[in-house]
């Protein structure tokens, strides 16, 4: 099973949903817990230490990149000249790759320091992956996470932050294996199949997978937190937080 979380936003952290993150994690023992993103609310050294002890704390593997929240917005030196070093001080690489028991993880980096909330995705970067992917192992589900989505079908005014590139980079993608993509930046939870959204005529689906916060109180809509789980065969299953119980449970 692995664990997918997005936007935790730490300095705007509830802490009765990290315990029920802990308590999940506690049961289920996920073999990987991913992040898409925006680990932080503004960047602050205290935030990213905040997010690293929650992570480490988990006990289990995990698997981060960065958001838009993640490098500096007011302190325009940092955000020129060093951008994402508090993010490396705690979390290394920007794109990482980790092989668990049934997924390749693969993370690349949306965040520009000249956009504020946009995700760009470079051509470099889809040949980069591309040739990852090429040399994957058969027998693992391939995924790529990076934090803004490519796609979104209703929130017509969040389509401005979907990389410019995307569809042609899940035309490239989506012919060497690729299974799902992992974002989050909406606050929303969705599935899509991109292949279907983009008409693309690929042989076989390409998931798009939308977080919502798993624990921020920046909530969309008052939509409550939650995550995502995907199954080793693949199926996805979404966990919405239970104001009563203070537990995440699945959706019905
Ligand atoms: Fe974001």
């Amino acid at each position: 099973m692995l664990l997918h979380l997005s936007d935790l936003h730490f300095g705007t952290e509830r802490q009765e949903c990290i315990q029920a993150i802990q308590t999940f994690c506690q049961e289920q023992r996920p073999e990987v817990v991913v992040v898409s993103g925006d680990l932080t609310q503004r960047a602050k050294f205290k935030e990213f230490l905040a997010c690293r002890q929650f992570l480490d704390g988990l006990k289990i593997p995990y698997f981060v990149v960065p958001g838009n929240h993640d490098i500096p917005l007011y302190q325009l030196w940092n955000r020129v000249f060093s951008p994402f070093g508090l993010y490396q001080l705690f979390f290394g690489s920007l794109e990482n790759t980790l092989v668990t028991e049934h997924f390749y993880l693969i993370g690349m980096n949306s965040i520009r320091r000249r956009y504020h909330t946009r995700g760009h995705i470079s051509l470099e970067q889809i040949q980069h992956v591309d040739e990852i992917l090429q040399k994957a192992p058969q027998n693992k589900l391939k995924i790529i996470v990076s934090h803004q989505p490519f796609y979104t079908s209703n929130e017509n005014h969040h389509l401005k932050d979907c990389p410019s590139l995307g569809k042609f980079a899940i035309k490239e993608w989506g012919q060497h294996q690729l299974y799902a993509l992992l974002h989050g930046h909406l606050h929303l939870v969705a599935v899509y199949d991109l292949n279907q959204e983009f008409e693309l005529d690929l042989q076989q689906p390409v998931y798009e997978v939308h977080a919502g916060t798993a624990i921020s109180k920046r909530l969309h809509k008052n939509m409550p937190n939650s995550f995502n789980v995907i199954h080793c065969d693949g199926s996805f299953e979404h966990y919405f937080f239970d104001e009563m119980r203070q537990v995440f449970v699945p959706k019905k």
